[in-house]
């Protein structure tokens, strides 16, 4: 199809080229001085390399979180000082929120537990009928909520993966919604979101970016690419106080069922209830998570007053380090879908071969002070693609804690990094990894 030629090679990037405003040096994360036991007994510094999991605390995140805590109060709810002070506080991290992603401004923002209470919220507010298409490539988060999907296999290049979407979307009458992921929970790769959101918009449909893994690496502009709807979490984005958002058009979450019913999402009771249709009343029921959404915002804030240019250039000078050490260590395999040179974020999954991916991490913690993550990350039908491919070379067992999604078939290590992430962290891994192979 000739129209489609142009999405055939590198994709766009997730940041437009807006004027990056940010200047102050990056912030520290707390925990950076960590001391863990290791083998022997003694104690070394925390080399974490979770970030994808669940990033460490921001300083000003704490800081804020810090600030609000002596005022806090009831949240919509109340006349005296501290509830209007502690509501005022709520209400302007939706402000720093809305403006952090771009979001149009009569888009909402919905504060929710994380980005599957989020994904989850938006499935609940589908019109009725909506047909969803989603890549076998998406978190499980993104991957399970929807009433009726259409799933497609992982696409061997990112052009390949606009082309699937407009025939699936082709395909299908009434509602639609299209759902990628911007960036990889396994192997860090961006998506083609522009390109795939102009795809959905060609077919009436509308399309929803889990940015969970991106927000944290990337600016995001949701006016600028053209997205209905973006979900994110705080604690990926150095903000670990249980907060994350939906944000986006408004129409279809306020006809949607209040997600929760009880106080704050209904206007008046009497034999009926009359719910509130502002879709942020109508979907955070109850007392909201009021230090979460400080705390989210306050990130929003400290990372922007960085600014990404920095920031990603940090992060790029030690993803080179770490993925060119891992291709260095005999036996160690990168998982990625569209090759070595596609940009990615700070994610890397990679297999050793001959170890279950269990004991190479557990090795790691146990004796080297290395925290990275096992198992298959929550993105099953992905990583099991990534394996099976004839160079996978996955191994091992998965061990039953993989946040639930263990399925007992073989998995991949997983090391992603961040702010605080040092260039010991990565060369001590990838010594670890050397000596690990070389008995
Ligand atoms: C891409 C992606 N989407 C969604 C999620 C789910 O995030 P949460 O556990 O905060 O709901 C994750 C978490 O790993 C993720 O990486």
């Amino acid at each position: 199809m000739p129209t489609l030629t142009i999405f055939s090679s590198v994709p766009d990037q997730a940041a437009p080229s807006v004027p990056d405003a940010g200047s102050r040096p990056i912030p520290a994360v707390l925990g950076a001085d960590l001391q863990v036991p290791v083998k022997g007994g003694r104690l070394v510094g925390y080399a974490n390399l979770d970030y994808a999991a669940s990033a460490p605390c921001l300083e000003p995140v704490n800081a804020a979180v810090a600030a609000a805590l002596p005022a806090y109060s009831s949240v919509h709810r109340g006349a005296g000082y501290a509830s209007q002070l502690t509501t005022a506080r709520y209400e302007q991290a939706r402000h720093t929120v809305r403006a952090f992603v771009g979001a149009r401004p009569d888009d909402a923002v919905i504060f929710t537990r994380n980005t599957t209470d989020a994904t989850n919220l938006l499935a609940r507010c589908l019109p009725a009928g909506t047909t969803t298409v989603v890549f076998d490539t998406e978190h499980h988060a993104s991957l399970l909520p929807w009433p009726k999907s259409v799933r497609l296999a992982p696409p061997a290049f990112p052009g390949e993966a606009v082309r699937a979407a407009d025939e699936a979307l082709a395909g299908i009458d009434g509602p639609k919604l299209l759902v990628v992921t911007a960036a990889s929970n396994v192997t860090g790769e961006l998506w083609p979101i522009a390109a795939l959101a102009h795809i959905a918009h060609r077919h009436g449909a509308r399309i929803l970016v889990d940015a969970a893994q991106l927000v944290p690496h990337r600016r995001l502009n949701l006016t600028a690419l053209d997205l209905d709807y973006v979900a994110f979490s705080g604690h990926k984005l150095y903000a670990p106080f249980g907060a994350g958002v939906l944000v986006g058009r408004g129409d279809w979450l306020a006809e949607g069922e209040p997600y929760l019913k009880g106080g704050g999402a209904v206007r008046t009771v009497g034999d009926v209830a009359e719910w509130h249709d502002d879709p942020e009343p109508r979907h955070e029921a109850g007392t909201p998570n009021v230090l979460g959404a400080i705390a989210l915002a306050a990130a929003c804030d400290a990372l922007t007053a960085t600014g990404w240019t920095a920031l990603v250039r940090e992060e790029e000078r030690l993803l080179a380090r770490l993925r060119s050490g891992l291709a260095s260590v005999e036996g160690v395999r990168e998982l990625a879908l569209w090759g070595d040179d596609h940009p990615r974020v700070g994610i890397v999954s990679f297999t050793v071969a001959g170890y279950p991916a269990r004991e190479v991490a557990e090795a790691l913690s146990s004796e080297y002070g290395i925290g990275v993550r096992d198992g298959k990350f929550c993105a099953h039908p992905f990583v099991r693609h990534l394996l099976e491919a004839p160079d996978g070379g996955g191994s091992g067992r998965d061990h039953e804690n993989d946040g639930g999604c263990a399925d007992g078939t073989a998995s991949a290590v997983r090391a992603s990094i961040g702010i605080g992430t040092t260039q010991e962290h990565v060369d001590r891994l990838i010594e670890a990894l050397r000596d690990l192979v070389s008995r």
